[in-house]
């Protein structure tokens, strides 16, 4: 009988399915298995924890190098990661505290974009310094943990590390004060492995506005960025590194969204339709982040997801399923902003969480696994490697860009710089 299989057809099975299983692949949760509301969470659990496994979680944003500056004056001979901080103080005593290595492996992180954070009270003065320090502090702390976690700097490796078991590890930085109105700086922060840029933190740098120009009577609603601020992003674009876009204005967005060959993220903002605070993203926004192909990465701050009130892990699962509806499946991550908060949402306390966020996805019949593993990871790698290609496309046809933010736009504010004739 035509394809009846014979004992020496079995064998061949066997071996496909051994050679399936040893690549991991063809062995996993079913791509097609749909949420089930009648399903308890301890089972809905498991199903996340198993795709989690299979497929990384990628979280665009965690702040444990600013409180390891801010408790332990980065002595990382002070700290233990591989051991929970639940009991060691001051993390424990902390509301900013949410992340160490064994919460990591709980909660099947796969990647995490580490941020290299300066504060905006910085800018003017050694900002491009505390920024290099944060970036030795997160190069450090990969060494130390060389067992869990490795660096990351290319789109293609991250499978290759996830698939070692160790925590993809990248770096962002958050401000675009670290690197001082200097292309110059900003090509050497690439050099040594940066691949995000979020434009602006709280404040506005002389060449893009910050979210606070969002707010009634602040006369910047529609000042976002300058000449000097598009060549910024386009130089961002020439070396392949993200452009990001949470903390800055509207009009920021706007003008970024306009700049940019290459798809930009949101590496933690939710949507403003549901909360109207100036750090989410609005729906126009969204729909052209569809458009250019990026991603918003939604973050976890109850100010931010609940305005305000008590939140928990459906607040979370709102705001994704908007950014979901208005911006498409393939433009929605998650960037929690873990140690960079502090409220979290009931249920999403810690690193050690993710999987009873997708558990809670997976009580809706209208997420499936292979939707999940896009905003788990695959997003990201996605818009990651596109913004690569990009990079590659204008290899030979860009040259780095060479010019000098105009001098009135440093007007009083030059008491710490050396200024060249
Ligand atoms: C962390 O724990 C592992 C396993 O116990 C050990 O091999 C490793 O040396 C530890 N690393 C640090 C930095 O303490
Ligand atoms: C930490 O958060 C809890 C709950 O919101 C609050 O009651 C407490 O005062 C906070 N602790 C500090 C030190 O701010
Ligand atoms: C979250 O809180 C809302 C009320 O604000 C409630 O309706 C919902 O059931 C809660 N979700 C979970 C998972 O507890
Ligand atoms: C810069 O120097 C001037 C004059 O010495 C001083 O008045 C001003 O406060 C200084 N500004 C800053 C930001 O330090």
């Amino acid at each position: 009988m035509a394809g009846e299989l014979t004992g020496k057809h079995w064998w061949l099975v066997g071996l496909v399915f051994l050679v399936a299983a040893t690549a991991g692949v063809g062995v996993g949760v079913p791509l097609a298995l749909k949420g089930d509301p009648n399903q308890a969470f301890e089972q809905r659990l498991e199903t996340a924890r198993k795709i989690l496994s299979e497929a990384p979680l990628i979280d665009g944003h965690n702040d444990l190098p600013w409180n390891i500056r801010s408790f332990i004056h980065n002595q990382l001979e002070k700290i233990n990661l591989n051991e929970s901080l639940k009991t060691v103080e001051p993390w424990s005593v902390s509301n900013w505290s949410h992340t160490d290595i064994p919460r990591l492996h709980e909660g099947k992180v796969g990647g995490q974009f580490w941020v290299a954070y300066t504060p905006c009270d910085s800018q003017y003065l050694n900002s491009v310094q505390l920024t290099l320090e944060q970036i030795d502090l997160i190069k450090r702390i990969l060494v130390k943990y060389k067992q869990y976690m490795e660096l990351v700097t290319k789109s293609e490796d991250i499978m290759k590390v996830f698939r070692t078991g160790k925590i993809a590890s990248l770096i962002g930085i958050e401000g675009g004060h670290g690197i001082s109105n200097s292309l110059g700086a900003l090509r050497m922060m690439y050099e040594l492995g940066v691949r995000y840029l979020t434009l602006t933190h709280t404040c506005h740098t002389p060449w893009a506005t910050a979210s606070p120009a969002d707010e009634p009577g602040s006369g910047l609603e529609h000042v976002g960025l300058n000449e000097f601020g598009k060549k910024v992003v386009l130089e961002m674009n020439r070396l392949g590194m993200m452009v990001d876009l949470s903390h800055v204005s509207t009009q920021t967005m706007r003008d970024a969204l306009a700049t940019s060959k290459a798809p930009v993220i949101f590496s933690h903002s939710s949507a403003r339709h549901l909360c109207n605070n100036a750090r989410n993203v609005p729906d126009d926004i969204l729909r052209q982040v569809r458009i250019n192909r990026g991603i918003v990465m939604v973050s976890f701050f109850a100010d931010h997801i609940a305005c305000g009130q008590e939140a928990n892990v459906s607040h979370v699962a709102a705001h994704i399923n908007h950014v979901r509806d208005i911006a498409g499946i393939d433009h929605v991550g998650i960037g929690a902003d873990f140690d960079g908060i502090n409220k979290t949402p009931q249920g999403l306390e810690d690193v050690s969480k993710y999987p009873a966020l997708l558990a809670e996805l997976l009580r809706d019949p209208k997420w499936n696994v292979r939707d999940l593993r896009k905003l788990a990871g695959e997003n990201i790698i996605r818009v990651f490697g596109e913004v690569e290609k990009v990079r590659d496309d204008l290899q030979g046809k860009m040259t780095p860009i060479e010019e000098d933010l105009h001098p009135e736009y440093l007007k009083g504010k030059t008491n710490c710089t050396y200024i060249f004739d």
